[in-house]
């Protein structure tokens, strides 16, 4: 696992290079993307580079991490709709190259098919990856187990509350998610992980210096072979 600690701006700068590299190696490579505060900062240097010719995504396809169920991909505050406007919208991939897993009518075998979706692509070549205050990966809530495949998912109160900043109020935040397993995101060949600011300090620290365990999902990690960790200072703080 490599460390890196550096501003936001400085991180989604040389993450931002990251694909440069993937994709001037490997044009039809296969990523993983995640939604939250965490990686705006990536997309947007993304788009940058994509309108400055720099970097394409023409041949690339992608998966995201999660979707809340009950809302389609025209609410805006689906993960649909976030990763269009984002990203998408800026960048020059065909939209039918772009999964998000389909937050409506969703079951658990349903939700395993996004995993053969996945394998059919090739696999993930880079995943990338931010956290939540309860340590989650995905919408892996605390407990999720460790072999788990795309599945449905109960949202623990922490994180509504954490995910009601964006929402009119917690009563608004859907309930649950689908969302990509741990196995799912293990199965990436390499994983690029984001974490930024104080409230982030306490978790990173579990998930790095801690034991690997299912209470902290992204402790996991802690068993990747390829692994890049970029952190501001205050999301390191207490390593
Ligand atoms: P954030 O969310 O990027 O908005 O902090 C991260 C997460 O919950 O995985």
């Amino acid at each position: 696992m490599k460390i890196i600690i550096d501003t936001p701006e400085a991180i989604a700068r040389a993450a931002a290079q990251r694909y440069v590299e993937l994709l001037g190696r490997k044009p039809d490579a296969v990523l993983g993307y995640a939604t939250g505060s965490t990686p705006l900062g990536l997309y947007a240097e993304l788009a940058r580079l994509c309108k400055a010719g720099e970097l394409s995504f023409a041949r690339a396809t992608t998966f995201n991490l999660d979707e809340y169920i009950g809302l389609d991909g025209t609410n805006d505050q689906s993960y649909r709709y976030f990763m269009d406007k984002n990203l998408f919208d800026l960048i020059d991939i065909p939209k039918e190259n772009t999964n998000v897993p389909c937050g409506l009518d969703m079951t658990d075998e349903k939700a395993a098919e996004y995993d053969r979706r996945i394998e059919a692509a090739g696999g993930i070549d880079l995943q990338l990856l931010g956290i939540g205050n309860n340590g989650h990966i995905g919408f892996n809530e605390p407990g999720t187990p460790f072999g788990s495949i795309t599945h449905t998912m109960h949202l623990t109160e922490s994180t509504i509350q954490a995910n009601s900043r964006f929402f009119a109020s917690a009563a608004d935040v859907p309930t649950s998610a689908v969302t990509m397993g741990i196995k799912t995101v293990m199965n990436a060949r390499s994983i690029l992980f984001i974490a930024l600011g104080s409230v982030k300090a306490e978790i990173v620290k579990k998930m790095l210096c801690g034991p690997v365990t299912e209470e902290v999902p992204a402790s996991v990690l802690q068993l990747h072979p390829d692994v890049e960790v970029y952190l501001d200072p205050a999301a390191a703080a207490l390593l």
